[in-house]
């Protein structure tokens, strides 16, 4: 077919992957070239872009991609934790729409392809609303159902690199200290650093959107949200969001975890898991009853794609907007700290400023609908009194007084505000716990040597988290041992592992 194409030798034919648009396009540039006296390679051009600017013309243009992708597997796979995810490589021009490559998601339920598809596109008016400049999502091109009850979504692949894998290239330079390293060294380790910063922000801003939906779901009438009519047309548009705002059953999936970590079959594991089988009450109490719960959002790093060394380490898209369910905050929060290693969080200055830009977040995109913004200001200039996004030394020094602008929140009332740092850094401990368990969980299950390895690695900040709460205890009316056995029950875990 394509053969009678008067120009085939123009650059031109690798943009077009469809063989029949590709020929109507030829001949109507040659048509019209030879009419007008145009260049006939810009002239097919823009009557490419002109026909896939229609949307019916580019949903079938995505739907025929879709169908190389999966019938005729003309593609690369990307990544198959999970889902296979793939992507074609001979797109390349951003010419066409300014798009480039584009990625194929394949998902055996098509519940969760829509539910990801929905907050993609939630998330993306919500950030044009607040002039989010730096934060992005890549944008989708839809979900595409297939006969065999999959579904896929099709969404443009982000540029940049994901923040786990830039990490791990910079690794050798983040582990000299701090006073040993040298100027390239300390590039990276601040660009991380802001990297971390801007991820953290949008965690928030995720988590306060979230909350926002799961409101309007719940039908909970607080202030009106300048937004609120978004939050009425993704929930009309797609139902199937609803479930987002289930809570994930703690109990239920920590003991899960557990038994796969009985079945593990190289090693007997079931002493240790007994014993923390036995003491986890408190840790379930207090994520329970004490932690704010958000949308799960999944903040693990390699969810978000950031600048290589170069860009603005404030630029960050978000990939994966596929959301389950609610967990407590600090949950999601442990997800991307702990997987970056001690490297990047070495010193805890770092750490307790990376958490207070949480929690300052958090309230503040909370509060942004409220009507007292002349409180919130002045609280924000309270707070803001931390030191600049990647100067940390001084923090510990403004902690009381950082402490105490956040208690100025509790003016606020019962809005789910972060108002006590102290108690909020304590969460994070016991959620660090609950997450050290269910990840080395799902690390037995999935088999994976490069994840199996990491158990021990998980396990051990969990023990330093037992360890902490134990010092924290000693000025609380409790038992002074009340974490110790279950800290006894990590350790052994871990030992067993080796
Ligand atoms: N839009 C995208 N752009 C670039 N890479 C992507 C994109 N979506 C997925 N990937 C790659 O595939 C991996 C897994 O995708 P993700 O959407 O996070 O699926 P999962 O649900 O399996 O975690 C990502 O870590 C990333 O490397
Ligand atoms: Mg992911």
């Amino acid at each position: 077919m394509v053969e009678d194409f008067p120009f085939q030798n123009f650059k031109f034919k690798q943009l077009i992957t469809d063989p029949e648009i590709y020929l109507q396009l030829a001949r109507h540039a040659d048509e019209y070239s030879s009419q007008y006296n145009q260049d006939p390679l810009a002239l097919a051009h823009s009557l490419y872009k002109e026909a896939l600017s229609l949307e019916t013309n580019w949903r079938n243009y995505i739907q025929r991609l879709v169908k190389m992708v999966i019938i005729d597997k003309k593609a690369t796979l990307l990544s198959d934790s999970n889902k296979p995810i793939y992507t074609i490589e001979n797109i390349e021009d951003r010419r066409v729409r300014g798009r480039g490559r584009f990625i194929f998601k394949v998902f055996d339920d098509p519940i969760s392809a829509e539910i990801e598809f929905a907050i993609g596109r939630y998330l993306q008016s919500t950030i044009t609303q607040l002039n989010e400049t730096n934060f992005s999502v890549p944008g989708s091109s839809g979900i595409f159902p297939l006969e065999d009850g999959k579904s896929v979504h099709v969404q443009v692949c982000s540029t940049g690199i994901n923040f786990a894998e830039k990490v791990r290239r910079s690794k050798k330079y983040l582990e000299q200290k701090i006073e040993e390293m040298d100027e390239e060294s300390k590039k990276r380790t601040q660009d991380n650093i802001q990297n971390l910063n801007s991820i953290v922000r949008y965690t928030a801003f995720i988590h306060v959107m979230g909350n926002k939906l799961v409101k309007e779901i719940q039908g909970i009438q607080e202030t009106p949200y300048r937004d609120r009519t978004i939050q009425k047309e993704i929930i009309k548009e797609f139902p199937n969001i609803i479930q987002i705002s289930k809570r994930q059953n703690l109990e239920e999936k920590v003991k899960k975890r557990l038994n796969t970590l009985l079945l593990d079959t190289e090693k007997d594991s079931s002493i240790a898991v007994k014993k923390i089988s036995d003491h986890l009450e408190p840790i379930l109490y207090l994520l329970e009853n004490s932690c704010n719960w958000v949308i799960n959002a999944d903040a693990h790093p390699e969810n978000w794609f950031v600048n290589d060394f170069g860009g603005n380490p404030e630029t960050v898209q978000r990939i994966d907007c596929e959301v389950r369910n609610m967990i407590p905050q600090q949950v999601d929060l442990v997800n991307l700290l702990n997987f970056l290693g001690k490297s990047i969080l070495s010193s805890l200055p770092v750490k307790i400023a990376i958490l207070y830009k949480y929690a300052y977040f958090y309230n503040n995109y909370s509060l942004m609908e409220n009507e007292d913004q002349k409180m919130v200001h002045k609280i924000a200039k309270i707070v803001r009194l931390s030191p600049t996004q990647t100067n940390v030394d001084n923090i510990m020094d403004k902690m009381s007084e950082i402490e105490d602008g956040f208690r100025q929140y509790e003016i606020f009332g019962n809005k789910g505000l972060i108002t006590d740092l102290n108690k909020f850094f304590i969460e994070l401990e016991i959620a660090t716990i609950y997450r050290a368990i269910t990840l080395s969980g799902a690390w037995t299950e999935r088999k994976k040597p490069k994840y199996k390895e990491k158990r021990q690695e998980i396990l051990k900040t969990a023990e330093e988290a037992g360890r902490f709460l134990t010092d924290w205890i000693k000025d609380l009316p409790l038992e002074k041992d009340y974490f110790n056995p279950l800290t006894e029950g990590l350790k052994e875990l871990r030992e067993g592992l080796e």
